[in-house]
C-alpha cells in the first residue's frame, strides 16, 4: 500500500528541465562546445557540477577546478534569469490536480530534487504548500542514482520506503528510487526511462486507486 508519493521537480512537476537545458546550451555555445537534447538527457537529475562534467567529457575538454566553478556559477545565473518568467504554463499538465487528489486521500507528498533552486521554483509558482517535505541537493551528500535523497524524503514525511512511490523523469532518478526499495513511475518516454516499470506523460491519465494499491501498469 502506498502512503507517500515523492516527486522529482524538474521535468516532473514543472518543465524547468527546458530551462536547465537552455542555460547549459548558452554556456556551451559561448565556448563552441557541442550540446544537444541527447547530451542533456545525461544531465537530467544530475547535480550542477556533475552536469558540467558531462558536457566537458562529451567535448573532450579538461579545465582547472576554479574555472569549472566559475562556469557552473555562470550557468546557474542564466538559469535563474530564465526562472523570472516562469508561470502556470510551465507546470506539467494535470500535476496540481493530481497533487490535490493525492493529498485529499491522506497520502503524504514529498519533493526530492537535486536542484538547489527547487524552493525558488516552488515559491515562484505557489506550489510549496502541496508538499509535506522538500528535500533538495543542499540536504544530501550522495546524488541520484544513490537512493539517499529518496530515503531522506521518506523519513521526512514519516513513511517507510516500501510504502513510497517516486515520480521521476531522469534515468538516474528512476535508478535511485528503485535502489531505495520504492515503487517508481517514469515521467516521459519509456525509451529513455527503460528501468521504469510504468511511465506517464499526463497526470490526468493516472488511476489513483491503482497507484495507491501499487498496481499501476503499462504506459497509459
Ligand atoms: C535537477 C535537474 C538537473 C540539475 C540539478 C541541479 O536534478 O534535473 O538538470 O543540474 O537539478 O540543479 P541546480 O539548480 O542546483 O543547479
Ligand atoms: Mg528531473
Amino acid at each position: 500500500q502506498i502512503k507517500a508519493v515523492l516527486f522529482d521537480l524538474d521535468g516532473v512537476i514543472v518543465f524547468t528541465d527546458r530551462y536547465h537545458y537552455l542555460g547549459w546550451k548558452k554556456l556551451a555555445d559561448e565556448h563552441g562546445w557541442a550540446f544537444d537534447e541527447e547530451v542533456n538527457n545525461g544531465c537530467r537529475g544530475v547535480p550542477r557540477m556533475e552536469s558540467l562534467e558531462v558536457i566537458l567529457r562529451h567535448n573532450g575538454v579538461e579545465l582547472p577546478e576554479a574555472e569549472k566553478e566559475e562556469l557552473a556559477t555562470r550557468k546557474n545565473a542564466y538559469y535563474v534569469e530564465l526562472l523570472k518568467d516562469i508561470n502556470e504554463e510551465d507546470v506539467y499538465p494535470g500535476a496540481v490536480e493530481f497533487l490535490k487528489k493525492i493529498r485529499a486521500t491522506g497520502v503524504k507528498t514529498g519533493l526530492c530534487s537535486s536542484s538547489k533552486n527547487a524552493p525558488l521554483v516552488l515559491e515562484s509558482l505557489g506550489l510549496s504548500d502541496y508538499f509535506d517535505a522538500v528535500v533538495t541537493g543542499a540536504d544530501i551528500k550522495n546524488a541520484k542514482p544513490d537512493p539517499e535523497i529518496f530515503l531522506l524524503g521518506a523519513e521526512w514525511v514519516g513513511v517507510a520506503p516500501e510504502n513510497c512511490v517516486v515520480f521521476e523523469d531522469a534515468p538516474s532518478g528512476v535508478a535511485g528510487a528503485l535502489a531505495a526499495g520504492m515503487a517508481c513511475v517514469g515521467v516521459g518516454s519509456p525509451e529513455l526511462l527503460t528501468e521504469a516499470p510504468v511511465t506517464i506523460t499526463d497526470y490526468s491519465t493516472i488511476d489513483i486507486d491503482a497507484l495507491l494499491n501499487n498496481q499501476l501498469t503499462g504506459s497509459p
